[in-house]
């Protein structure tokens, strides 16, 4: 596991930036990469289309999605909607080389339908789907992807994506489900800001009541981008 600490969020981005441009330059064609959402991973999506739109080749790049809310694509907690606006539509990347969650549709028959493409898309390593790069978030409440706290059997699960409730709003969510996610090549997890540092410090010493201290993977690598003021040392 490496963890590296930068001083800005705009530096962790930077980094994290450079380390996916250097992994699809080495990578074989595709590159299957799962995406979070939330708001912390905008300035990294909007750094990747200003600073490599023409480094990295899109044409090898296929972009899947951790979570996504269950909303239209248009809606404002549209995760697809803000990787569109800072990404998608600012690289040559192929219509065809981007699988969207389907946010609008049944939230069961979606993730019904998402873990069948999931399934014939992406290379299987001893049975489950094998991710290149697996991007993670963090929630204050220890959640990752969208598995929270109270779902904690998500984790578990034989699915490859699951449907779960947001504790709060109680809005509906798709989610790939932990062991797919452990299954991938390079998990990194993209945490900034000081709410995360008393969390992280959680997650970090292994404390099994969050999700996100469940992430371990099978056999891939695993990296946290920090920035110093959600880094717990
Ligand atoms: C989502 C994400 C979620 C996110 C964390 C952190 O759909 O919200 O996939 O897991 O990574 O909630 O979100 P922030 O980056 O907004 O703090």
């Amino acid at each position: 596991m490496e963890k590296r600490v930068f001083k800005t969020q705009g530096d962790t981005a930077r980094a994290l930036a450079a380390y996916i441009a250097e992994y699809v330059e080495k990578g074989n064609d595709p590159v299957n990469i799962a995406l979070s959402g939330g708001s912390t991973p905008a300035e990294l999506f909007s750094i990747l289309a200003e600073k490599y739109s023409r480094s990295i080749d899109w044409g090898k790049v296929r972009f899947f999605w951790v979570d996504e809310r269950c909303v239209p694509p248009d809606h404002s907690e549209s995760n697809y909607r803000m990787t569109a606006e800072r990404l998608l539509s600012r690289v040559s990347i192929p219509d065809e080389n981007v699988f969207r969650i389907k946010g609008e549709d049944n939230p069961r028959k979606e993730a019904e339908r998402y873990s069948s493409l999931i399934k014939s898309e992406v290379r299987e390593e001893e049975g489950l789907p094998a991710f290149d790069i697996i991007l993670l978030g963090m929630g204050s409440d220890g959640h990752t992807a969208s598995i929270f706290p109270d779902q904690l059997e998500l984790l578990k699960s034989g699915n490859i994506c699951e449907v779960a409730i947001h504790p709060e709003t109680r809005q509906k969510r798709i989610t790939l489900t932990g062991p797919v996610i452990n299954r991938g090549r390079s998990i990194v997890f993209l945490i900034c800001g000081s709410g995360k540092k008393d969390m992280l410090g959680k997650v970090l010493q292994g404390d099994p009541l969050f999700p996100a201290s469940h992430v371990n993977p099978d056999r891939g690598e695993m990296h946290f981008y920090l920035d110093e003021s959600a880094s717990p040392d």
